[in-house]
Parts: C-alpha cells; structure tokens; sequence
C-alpha cells in the first residue's frame, strides 16, 4: 500500500536517514561499543532537555516510564493531575502498581493551573506529583514554568513530567523548572518509530526510591540508574540497539539544527495551524494552552472526520480523529519532528478542497 504521510501525533513521520540508521548491523550489548553509543546519545539528550541529571533509556514504549516514575518515587501518596487521557493513564497506571494515588482531572482544553497544584501540595498529603506537559488527546500544553515555582516550594515532592509528545518540539527545562523525572517516547518530536523511550531522573528521585520497598522488575528505576552510572552506560537486560543507533543520529541532527531554531520552528508551524483552524473551525484547547506540537480542533463544521480521512488517504495523508470521548468532535493535526511549514500548506490545501471551504 502507498505510504500516506502521517500529521498523526505519533508516530510521527521518519525520514531516510533515521529509517538507514536503523537498519546498522548490529553489536554485543556488554562490548565498550555499546556503554560509548549510549554515553553519546546520553550526553547529547542531557543537552536537549537542559539537564545534568543520568538518563535511563528503556526498551518499551513511554508508558514503561510513566509507571516506573511512579511505582518507584511513592512511598507516601501521589497526586496525578490530568487534563485528559494521558494523565488519566498515569492515574490507571498508579492504581494497576498498587500505588496509592489520588487524581485532580481539568475540564478537558484546559491547563492546570498553579493555584490548583498549590491547593493539594499544601495538604502535605502527597509526596509525588505528576504533570502531562503535553496533552495529546486534548491539544493542551501546560505552563511548566508556572507550576515549577509551586514546586520550589514543596520540596518534599519528587515532581514527574510526561513530556512524550513535546520533548525535542518544545524547550524543556529541566533543571532550571526543577523536575525530577521527565520522560519521553522516541516515536513523537524525536522523529524516531516506536519501541524507545527515556527518561532524566535527580538525585532527589533516586534518593527517594531506595525507600521504595516494591520497585517491580523490568522498570526498576535502580537498576536501570545503576547499569548506567556504575556499569559504565549499559542496560539491565538487552536494550533497543537499532533505536539508539537511530536516536545518535537524530539527536544530531536536532543539534545542528539549533535548539532555539527548532523550537522556533515548531512554535511556527503550530501558529500557522491554529489561525487555519480558528479561520475554519475553531481550537479545542483554550487558547493560552494549545499546543506547539498538536492542534486539537473543535469540530464545529460537523464533518465525518471519517470520511474526510478516507479522502485524505486517497490523496497519500493521514490526521488523526479526536481521541476517546472527542472522536467526530474534534480531530487532530500534529506539527512535529521533521514537518515543515510546508507540508502542512499542503495537508491544509487538501482539507480545503475536500471540504469545499477554500482559502
Ligand atoms: C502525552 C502522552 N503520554 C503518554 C503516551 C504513551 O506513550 P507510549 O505510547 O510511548 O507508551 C502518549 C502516547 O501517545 C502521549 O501522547
């Protein structure tokens, strides 16, 4: 079947290069070939996310990390703010660990706010929270630097960020906003297939975890810091050599490209999406939270989101329907990776003419 270029919030598009790398022949996991490979790729994601912290690299899709994130900084209770499906999973995923957990859900298209988070850390119930940056069900980007000086004040609280569907789109902190985990997926801004994931973890997260009496197995945070920091960057058990190869040279090519123009570049391509989408319809997200990497979008014309998919198809796109309770109520356009300007002119030039609506 013909390849139909994906607007889809993952995964993402992937170019050549990326799709060659993978293809490396492969290498012993315990040789001095592997502990450099991810040293290097370490090193350089320490550079994107802004942080000095070890990064863990796990061999399973993102959610892998949301659980361990919380399985193993709990030892008292979690509080899990959701704004939509994402986050709602991170409470499921606290709840499946027999992690104790409550969750504060916001309206769907809104952000969490700094109020909210100071109202439940000043209980002193809690000593773990988590955020989704950013929501992909709902288009909504949280305000990290708001919440972060909440945070400064709680400092009994390991603060875990899902940052899978913003991190290398969106700048990220990490240890200026004070976060202790911040996880990503390799199949979303990264411009990467699926099948890797990664993490930053403080010093605070690991001290935290030695308390944790039940940390599980394959997610042990521990062990996957230990491997990294006394086994001289290697893996518990066999990492996803042909991602990492794969990531070495993403993260290249993300740091030629320059952190601030590539930030830039996604911030560019999101306004350009929103005014087509308040010129045809109208954003989901209140506005001070959309999204830089997805635009949600309110279906208010009544189209078959369907059926206008089924077109795009034909024409060799995809977008992605509204997710869960949102399908044929909103639908979604994701900006990210290596998408440019461009291709969303096109992908938006094909939607006008589908539906009739022109420029
Ligand atoms: C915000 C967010 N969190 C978590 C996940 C789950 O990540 P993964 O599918 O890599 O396990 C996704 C996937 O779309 C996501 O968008």
């Amino acid at each position: 079947m013909a390849h139909k270029k994906l607007f889809i919030p993952g995964p993402v598009e992937v170019d050549e290069g990326v799709l060659k790398m993978m293809s490396t022949p492969m290498i012993g996991h315990r040789t001095a070939e592997w502990s450099d490979l991810q040293r290097r790729v370490s090193e350089k994601l320490q550079t994107l996310m802004y942080t000095s912290n070890p990064i863990i690299l796990s061999a399973s899709s993102g959610t892998g990390l949301l659980e361990m994130a919380i399985r193993c900084t709990t030892a008292k209770r979690a509080i899990v703010f959701s704004v939509g499906a994402f986050g709602n999973r991170w409470h499921a995923i606290a709840e499946g660990n027999g992690v104790p957990a409550d969750k504060y859900e916001e309206q769907w298209g809104e952000g969490i706010t700094a109020d909210i988070v100071e109202r439940y850390l000043s209980t002193g119930k809690y000593d773990v929270a988590t955020v989704t940056h950013n929501e992909t069900s709902t288009g909504v980007m949280n305000h990290l630097d708001e919440l972060a000086e909440v945070f400064r004040r709680h400092p009994e609280v390991v603060w875990c960020v899902d940052a899978v569907s913003s991190l290398g789109g969106v700048k990220i902190q990490v240890d200026e906003l004070g976060i202790d985990i911040c996880v990503t997926s390799s199949q979303k801004a990264l411009g990467l297939p699926p099948g890797l994931s990664l993490a930053s973890v403080s010093e605070k997260a690991k001290k935290r975890a030695a308390e944790i009496g039940n940390r599980g197995y394959y997610f042990d945070m521990l062990q996957l810091l230990k491997y990294v920091e006394e086994r001289n960057f290697q893996y518990p058990s066999t990492p996803a050599i042909s991602h990492t190869y794969a990531l070495d040279f993403s993260l290249d090519r993300i740091l030629t490209e320059g952190l601030e123009a590539r930030f830039a570049r996604h911030r560019g391509m999101a306004e350009y999406v929103r005014s087509w989408a308040k010129k045809h319809f109208a954003l989901f997200p209140r506005e001070e939270y959309a999204s830089d990497t997805v635009t949600c979008i309110s279906n208010t014309r009544a189209i078959s989101v369907k059926d206008l998919n089924n077109q795009l198809a034909e024409r060799g796109f995809t977008i992605s329907n509204g997710y869960g309770a949102l399908k044929e109520k909103t639908f979604r356009i994701a900006h990210m990776a290596e998408l440019r300007k461009n291709d969303l002119e096109e992908l938006l030039g094909q939607i006008e003419e589908i539906l009739g609506i022109g420029a």
